[in-house]
């Protein structure tokens, strides 16, 4: 068990948030009086509530009082966010009970190699969530057994961001069917193994929402939830320390609404307000809809844009220290009322911010963007200096969290690495993202991927690189020169990327209809709301007809989809079935080969070399490295199921990947 007393609490405000818990305790024990009078809950939920709060309370108060102390009514929300917390507990289900239980007494859950994530759309995959109970025997065929589904709440009309822009956290986009469908699809997938993800979309809510359209009609309470300013002069001030995320989409970070006549803190589309976490009103709110989405029979909770939710003058108001205060605030809620719950960071920022939102008390779980981007850094050099040079110091995390591992999701990649780490092996950054965006782009003379540029910042040269998996590839471009060789490499390099994030330590997160090798769908031009924003091209619709593929025989010639589906199943029952894949420890390997990577997985006594080739011609590693690694004579290839020796030196195949065990 995880324990509160990580956090330090001076003696002094030990001694304010006893004296609080005091005061507030009568009107605390009403609650649970009318609680337990209509039998809502019994006195051994009260117990363990009240239990959980005596070892929450101090760091939670104190996290609180950074927070809000400065405020006239902070006392007022400190006993709201508690009456939160006690009726979150409360009007839990007692399934979701029953799984808090377990996992408060095996909190490492979600660092089994049995965990494999995959990511998709409702609408795009199954039309609702209806169907979706239905495509559960799919994604365990596959072998899924981490579900994210994209923000499926209600939405504003037409563009909703790929419903990022929230108009109510507590309906579901009526498409896609009820709360009532969503709480039967979550216990389904209970049942078969499978736990579910869902973004918590805190920065912003849609410009419909209750909240803003009371801003807009004049409420001043509810303008304080925003960042409203009546003239530019604030967010002149405020915009010479920050970035632009959307830059094609308008200029600056303000949106003027003419209602209003004001100016809106709007970071990513117009339409998407930033909420105003210095108001603990706000704090309050959504928490309570942070808990409400929980309780529907959410297992990870996916922080959106994590980075943004804290703003201060002068700063770039990204990663700032408040934002970590308040998401371990949200945590230790989170601890009380809906203890087997996780969160999951998505933070897209530089490497050494990325990992400072990775804790047991803060999110036990984060993307991994550096190795994502490095992934295809690789891919695209074929040498992997930068990508050791980065994981060397870079993979590690504290105990009780992980990486999520991933290719491609649903939003773009950035070039998120590091400059120093770049130039530490003769790199320049600027100019090396200047070569992968042409790279990704096509425009480099011998590329093989079909990307699509977004957000090109022409002011600052930044870009950012849309596309499917195989799109990237290769496979594209294969296809249209109906060229075999190329249609290998291509298959060749998706698998090889699959098959590291599958085994490099951490979730894998697959993005579904990487299974299916999906190319990019240039359509979405077609769509008004959608043809402004390239990530639609590698949000493609499922098609089910591919299913009939797994049928046709696999000789060359053969189906790509068929292959590439099959090869990843086997990937992912290999990774369950090795239990050197749990966790997250990783040790490197000198390849003394700069086209290969090399690294020792273990875990509880069992061991797995990994080693990998990146490029599109065979490499070799002296055999005596993998002696040195602990291997006798003989070794076990687990994926080609061959045993080799360790006399010899060990040859790879262009884009083989190995994954060897003592034979
Ligand atoms: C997150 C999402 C992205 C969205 C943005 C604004 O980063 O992944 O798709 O555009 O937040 O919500
Ligand atoms: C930026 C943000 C990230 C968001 C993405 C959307 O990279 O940091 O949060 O998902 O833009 O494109």
């Amino acid at each position: 068990m995880i324990r509160s007393n990580d956090h330090p609490t001076s003696s002094e405000v030990a001694f304010e948030a006893d004296l609080t818990l005091k005061r507030l305790k009568p009107r605390l024990d009403s609650l649970w009086d009318s609680a337990l009078a209509a039998n809502e809950i019994d006195s051994l939920g009260r117990i363990e509530f009240e239990e959980r709060l005596n070892e929450y309370w101090r760091p939670l108060f104190a996290l609180l009082k950074e927070l809000y102390s400065g405020r006239y009514d902070f006392f007022y929300h400190l006993e709201q966010i508690l009456f939160t917390i006690a009726l979150a507990w409360i009007g839990r289900p007692e399934e979701l009970r029953c799984l808090d239980r377990q996992r408060i007494n095996h909190p490492d859950w979600f660092q089994s190699q049995r965990i494999v994530g995959g990511a998709l759309y409702v609408d795009l995959f199954s039309e609702n969530l209806g169907q979706l109970r239905k495509c559960i025997p799919y994604l365990q065929e596959l072998g899924i057994t981490y579900l994210h589904l994209m923000p499926l709440f209600a939405v504003r009309p037409g563009d909703s961001d790929g419903g990022y822009a929230i108009s109510n956290y507590r309906s579901v986009d009526p498409r896609l069917g009820t709360i009532e469908d969503l709480k039967e699809l979550a216990s389904d997938l209970r049942a078969a193994g499978i736990c579910l993800v869902l973004d918590f979309v805190f920065n912003h809510t849609s410009d419909d929402h209750e909240w803003a359209r009371a801003a807009q009609s004049g409420d001043r309470e509810l303008q304080s939830y925003y960042y409203i300013f009546p003239d530019r002069k604030t967010p002149d001030e405020y915009e010479r320390t920050l970035r632009e995320i959307f830059p094609t989409v308008r200029r600056g970070n303000f949106t003027w609404h003419d209602g209003m006549g004001q100016w809106v803190w709007t970071t990513f589309n117009s339409f998407q307000w930033d909420l105003n976490y210095s108001n603990p009103a706000v704090f309050r709110a959504m928490l309570d809809e942070m808990l409400f989405i929980a309780n529907t029979g959410v297992d990870v909770l996916r922080l959106d844009a994590i980075a943004f939710i804290w703003k201060q003058m002068g700063t770039t108001c990204e990663n700032l220290p408040l934002a970590h205060t308040l998401v371990q605030a949200y945590n230790l809620c989170a601890r009380v009322a809906t203890p087997g719950l996780l969160f999951k960071s998505e933070a897209i920022v530089h490497p050494d911010e990325v990992v400072r939102y990775i804790d047991p008390h803060e999110c036990q779980i984060s993307y991994n963007p550096t190795l994502m981007a490095l992934l295809w850094e690789s891919l695209a050099t074929r040498k992997t200096d930068l990508l050791v040079q980065s994981l060397k110091h870079r993979h590690k995390l504290p105990a009780h969290t992980a990486w999520v591992n991933y290719l491609r999701c649903h939003d773009d990649i950035g070039w998120t690495f590091d400059d120093r780490d770049a130039a530490a092996i003769g790199i320049n950054g600027y100019e090396h993202r200047q070569f992968l965006n042409a790279f990704y782009t096509g425009q480099f003379p011998g590329s093989f991927a079909h990307g699509v540029p977004f957000q090109h910042n022409v002011h600052t040269g930044d870009m950012r690189i849309s596309g499917t998996l195989a799109s990237l590839a290769g496979l594209e471009q294969a296809i249209e020169r109906d060229d075999e060789t190329l249609k290998e490499l291509a298959v060749r390099r998706m698998l090889l990327l699959q098959g590291l994030t599958l085994s490099i330590g951490g979730i894998p997160l697959l993005y579904m209809g990487e299974e299916w090798a999906v190319l990019n769908d240039y359509d979405f031009v077609k769509d008004p709301a959608k043809a402004g924003d390239t990530r639609w091209v590698h949000r493609a619709k499922m098609d089910w007809e591919f299913l009939q593929e797994l049928k046709d025989r696999l000789e060359v010639g053969g189906s790509i989809r068929g292959r590439v589906f099959r090869a990843l199943q086997k990937l992912i029952a290999l990774r369950k079935s090795l239990p050197a894949l749990a966790e997250q420890d990783m040790e490197l390997i000198g390849a003394r080969n700069s086209h290969v990577l090399a690294f020792v997985r273990q875990y509880m006594g069992h061991r797995l070399i990994v080693v990998a080739n990146f490029s599109e011609v065979p490499q070799s590693m002296s055999g005596n490295i993998l002696r040195t690694s602990g291997f006798g004579r003989f070794f076990k290839d687990e994926i080609a199921g061959e045993t080799l020796g360790t006399s010899e030196s060990l040859t790879l195949e262009p884009y083989q990947l190995m994954w060897l065990s003592r034979a």
